[in-house]
């Protein structure tokens, strides 16, 4: 059986009282899919409790995005999230889903405190979605502060997400560790995402651009050396742009989120492709070569 807590007060009743050992935390806006379900199973694995959190976050929605037709479906989540807590794997471990029932529960009408981490945010998503980090950062603390976890699960396939919590946690020493996952991706190699529903028709067919650019970046990189992979990368960038509707399409030191440098031993390729009113993003990891 996995408990659904859907108050605050329940919730902080129920990990007063949680049985001793390590706490694994999966924050969530809930519609799950095999990406999510991949950052659970982790958790299952390394920690004794595992809280999984479900909470569309509307501080983290421009006014102008899809805080309102964001898919709700608690029922199928804690239906998915049970079929795979049955595994024989998980057996003496504990899962337990924090789903608030109302916004109101994290954010009081007279909730007043905003967390920002600059420089990471002022790139790449932060240009075009202003606000949206500050959201992100303030409903993790917030949810970090309830759930009091040892480690956290982010997937990589949101990495500004990740390399900005995890900053977070640096600057104000939480003594959390975030564990990054891999980003999971349907067959044709679409990164899965609960947005993914949103597309119609030729659409779904059309997003394979994402993936597939990023891949060629990425096989021009790793079939280079540093730096005329980099011009090579940045000429193909530059072609791929002019199809199709890109919000960006970047190379960056992996790290630092800024244009590689001397010092860059990984470069991310990251990219946000729209697609009538649904704005998808992915990325790759890339490790640069130098000639000897
Ligand atoms: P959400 O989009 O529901 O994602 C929850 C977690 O699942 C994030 O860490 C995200 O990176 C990860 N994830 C999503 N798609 C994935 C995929 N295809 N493969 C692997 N992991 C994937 O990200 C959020 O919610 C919110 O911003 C949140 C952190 C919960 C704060 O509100």
């Amino acid at each position: 059986m996995i408990e659904i807590i859907r108050t605050l007060n329940q919730f902080e009743t129920f990990r007063n009282n949680l049985r001793p050992g390590t706490i694994g935390f999966v924050p969530t806006m809930g519609n799950l899919h095999k990406g999510h379900l991949s950052l659970v199973k982790e958790s299952l694995r390394q920690n004794d409790n595992t809280i999984v959190s479900i909470f569309v976050n509307p501080k983290q929605f421009g006014p102008n995005e899809d805080f309102e037709k964001y898919p709700r479906t608690l029922g199928e989540d804690n239906k998915k999230l049970k079929d795979l807590y049955r595994d024989e794997e998980f057996r003496g471990r504990l899962l337990t889903i924090f789903a608030p029932e109302v916004p109101e529960e994290i954010f009081p009408s007279n909730f007043s405190t905003k967390i920002t981490v600059g420089d990471l945010t002022n790139k790449l998503c932060g240009i075009n979605r202003p606000g949206h980090f500050d959201g992100v950062t303030t409903v993790v603390y917030r949810l970090f502060s309830i759930v009091k976890p040892h480690k956290a699960y982010f997937g990589q396939k949101d990495y500004q997400q990740y390399l900005v919590c995890k900053k977070m946690i640096e600057d104000l020493r939480l003594n959390i560790q975030l564990v990054p996952m891999p980003t999971k991706r349907d067959e044709d190699g679409l990164a899965m995402s609960s947005r993914n529903q949103y597309l119609t028709g030729t659409d779904r067919e059309l997003a394979l651009v994402l993936p597939q650019t990023l891949e060629k970046l990425k096989e021009t990189i790793k079939s280079n050396f540093w730096p005329e992979s980099y011009g090579l990368a940045l000429e193909l960038a530059g072609e791929s742009k002019k199809e199709g509707d890109w919000d960006y399409l970047e190379i960056l030191d992996a790290k630092t989120l800024r244009e590689p440098s001397e010092r860059t031993h990984t470069v991310i390729l990251a990219g946000a492709l729209k697609l009538g009113h649904t704005r998808l993003i992915d990325n790759k990891l890339v490790e640069i070569r130098y000639a000897r």
